[in-house]
């Protein structure tokens, strides 16, 4: 299973600087690039295509979008579909990332029908769950992982599984925040995911790449990605530079 390495450049960049940084990844890493390394960029709307475009010759790297409307077209102002994302060049696309949910207000069933329209379409999902600092303090972290998985996947059938799904476990706590989740907690929540995961789709469900989200950086990302089903890392503030990232990608 290739570890996934994937960018999230929320609303940072014009679609110049994020073809020009995009550009530059595959420059530093084009030839040492492991085989058992994937990478997907993930920039704002406007750059999917030029984004595209930069990594067209670059072996290993994907471009995905932020978000997604669960509808092939109509009259849905303001929003975009798988379609529409796969004509710029995406083979990808996040649901449920904790700034979705916290600061728009998306819920959970919402997450799962972007989730289940978009497999359908052709796109592959890197689904995004995890719990704020109070509920963690709370002791309700497996209740929240479970909820937000068990929405997140209810449309999302057996047979789409593993290879068009990722889970990225991002506890709400430590993403943009610096703090990162110990390694300790990192793996009990991932257990937990990964047991959910088989318990809704038997042994299919083992083979789910799990990804880690939440202050990685060049020097904690070595030691996160090596944990146990820890898949590959979903990385935002220390992906928008190049050489950032690049070291997180080769670490
Ligand atoms: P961060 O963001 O790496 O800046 O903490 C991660 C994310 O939001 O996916």
């Amino acid at each position: 299973m290739k570890k996934l390495m994937a960018a999230n450049w929320k609303m940072y960049k014009t679609a110049g600087e994020a073809r020009t940084t995009a550009a530059s990844l595959a420059v530093l890493t084009a030839d040492t690039l492991p085989d058992d390394r994937e990478v997907v960029i993930f920039p704002q709307f406007t750059a999917l295509s030029p984004v595209a475009d930069a990594l067209r010759h670059a072996d290993g790297y994907s471009v995905g979008a932020q978000d997604v409307y669960p509808a092939a077209e109509g009259a849905y102002t303001g929003e975009i579909s798988p379609g529409m994302l796969m004509d710029c060049g995406c083979t990808w696309v996040l649901t449920g990332h904790s700034e979705r949910r916290h600061i728009i207000g998306e819920s959970d069933e919402l997450a799962g029908a972007k989730t289940a329209f978009s497999i359908k379409a052709g796109l592959n999902v890197v689904l995004c769950i995890g719990e704020t600092i109070d509920e963690r303090e709370a002791g309700r972290l497996g209740e929240v992982l479970e909820r937000q998985l068990a929405a997140g996947l209810a449309g999302v059938k057996g047979d789409a599984v593993p290879a068009a799904i990722a889970v990225a476990y991002e506890p709400v706590w430590a993403i943009g925040t610096g703090k990162v989740a110990g390694p300790p907690e990192i793996v009990a929540a991932h257990v937990l995911v990964r047991q959910l995961l088989v318990a809704r789709y038997g042994q299919v469900g083992s083979a789910v790449r799990i990804l880690y989200g939440g202050s990685v950086k060049p020097e904690n990302a070595r030691e996160i990605i090596a944990l146990d089903n820890v898949d590959g890392v979903l990385v935002g503030g220390a992906s928008l530079q190049a050489d950032s990232f690049s070291r997180i990608i080769l670490a």
